[in-house]
């Protein structure tokens, strides 16, 4: 008779965190300081659990794009569908039902000047079409366009078209020699916007504008920032008076943010051109969407093939993202998400009034379901005292992510008024703390 032995190595099954350091580079993280990330192992609704079993409330909707909640059944559901119908096919020369529907309930929702849908992979590419379909355009008409108008302290991705756009900031330093010409005004508030509004005129005859581009009413990067509508119509009248096409870029704002479906709902004057991305799969694919007017559209027609807007990628249409989109549009205006905006709005009014007054509070506002604090200190966008607030926030089991000075909470819809509250209890122990 043998006997088997068995030498088995011991088998050290290292965090996630800890593997995660030897091949991979994040994005916005500078790895010689930065803490290990939390290995994140499961989601639903508000809430995610890293790999220790702690949980955590998404307060900020994993960069606004999961408002239905994580791993929401519903848009699960119909991805699953689509995967077994159909998993993939490229776009050019071929379409498929999930795109078409898609662009059906997307015209039918966004603003009636908006009849085109052009299809992307991600927020920084929509802009990155944008603008080169306002470029291209005047070029088709032989009228040489170079400059773009963009507001201070935009922030309309990481792309070299989208980066140029954007304001100076950590982002696109580095690319500062190499971007497109642009002129900046700041945006528009009931004091200056006389002044601005001659600033542009200015602009506009001293330069060959082909666009304006803004994020409407609110700028997330630059800090939860917001603008009046009145204001930006005034701003876009005068631009659309010049012939110079508008830009809304509504990746952050869109799919009922700022209490309308989309910002641009609040304006007069609609932009010509329209960037959705983020709550459009509601996390669950990357896609994106460009969506322009018939004339827009029309300046491409021609006999001669080069006018046509030669701007692809690969993943253009995808099909599970289509899916996951009309399926979120769905949810979008139901009777549930509806009440559930309508309550997340008036808790945050509520909330704005109670901690207005508090000595580290330099103002708090509230659009739709966003809520931002300016803390009244002094802090760099990623220096020591944001990163001490950060890792407060984590270790009381709330994700929010501080930009500089300001805490926004941008919540899925779905939070529950339990999840609500625990995320304002520890916005207020933090202004007790720091
Ligand atoms: C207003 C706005 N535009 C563009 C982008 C870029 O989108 P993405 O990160 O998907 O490239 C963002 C991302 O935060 C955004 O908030």
């Amino acid at each position: 008779m043998y006997r088997i032995i068995l030498y088995l190595k011991p088998v050290v099954l290292k965090k996630l965190s800890a593997r995660d350091q030897k091949y991979l580079w994040h994005p916005l993280t500078q790895h010689q300081t930065a803490d290990e990330p939390l290995g994140i192992v499961k989601a639903k609704g508000a809430v995610i659990w890293d790999e220790e079993g702690n949980e955590y409330i998404d307060a900020i909707a994993s960069w606004y794009t999961t408002i239905y909640g994580h791993s929401n059944a519903y848009i699960a559901a119909a991805i699953t569908k689509q995967i077994q119908q159909l998993d993939f096919v490229m776009f050019s020369g071929l379409t498929h039902e999930p795109a078409v529907e898609l662009s059906e309930k997307l015209i039918a929702i966004l603003p009636d000047n908006q009849s085109k849908i052009f299809f992307n992979d991600n927020g920084s590419t929509a802009v990155e079409a944008a603008i080169k379909m306002a470029l291209q355009l005047y070029h088709n008409k032989s009228d040489k366009r170079d400059t773009l108008i963009a507001f201070e302290d935009a922030f309309h991705g990481d792309t070299f078209g989208a980066m140029s756009a954007s304001g100076l900031s950590s982002y696109n330093g580095p690319f500062e020699d190499f971007l497109l010409k642009v002129e900046r005004i700041p945006v528009p508030t009931e004091e200056n916007i006389t002044e601005v509004n001659e600033q542009l005129k200015i602009i506009l005859k001293q330069n060959a504008c082909a666009a304006f581009i803004f994020e409407p009413l609110a700028q997330g990067a630059a800090g939860m920032k917001f603008h009046s509508a009145a204001g930006l119509d005034l701003l876009i009248k005068q631009c659309q008076d010049a012939g110079v096409l508008c830009i809304a870029d509504e990746i952050m704002t869109g799919f009922g943010k700022t209490g309308s479906n989309f910002a641009s709902d609040y304006l007069t004057h609609k932009p010509d051109i329209m960037c959705l991305s983020k709550a459009l799969t509601a996390g669950m694919f990357p896609l994106s969407i460009t969506s322009c007017t018939q004339a827009i559209y029309e300046a491409f027609l021609s006999d001669e093939v080069h006018k046509g807007f030669f701007h692809a990628h690969t993943y253009s249409a995808h099909p599970l993202g289509c899916a996951a989109a009309i399926a979120s549009i769905e949810l979008l205006n139901s009777p549930t998400i509806l009440e559930r905006r309508a309550y997340i709005e008036n808790a945050h009014k509520t909330f704005a009034l109670k901690i207005v007054n508090h000595s580290k509070v330099a103002e708090v506002r509230t659009l739709g379901v966003i809520l931002a604090v300016d803390l009244n200190l002094e802090m760099e966008r990623y220096g020591n005292l944001r990163d001490a607030l950060y890792r407060f926030f984590i270790k009381q089991g709330v994700i929010l992510r501080p930009l500089g000075n300001t805490v926004y909470i941008l919540p899925p819809y779905v939070i529950t008024e339990v999840q609500l509250n625990k995320v304002y209890e520890v916005i207020e122990r933090a202004l007790d703390f720091f």
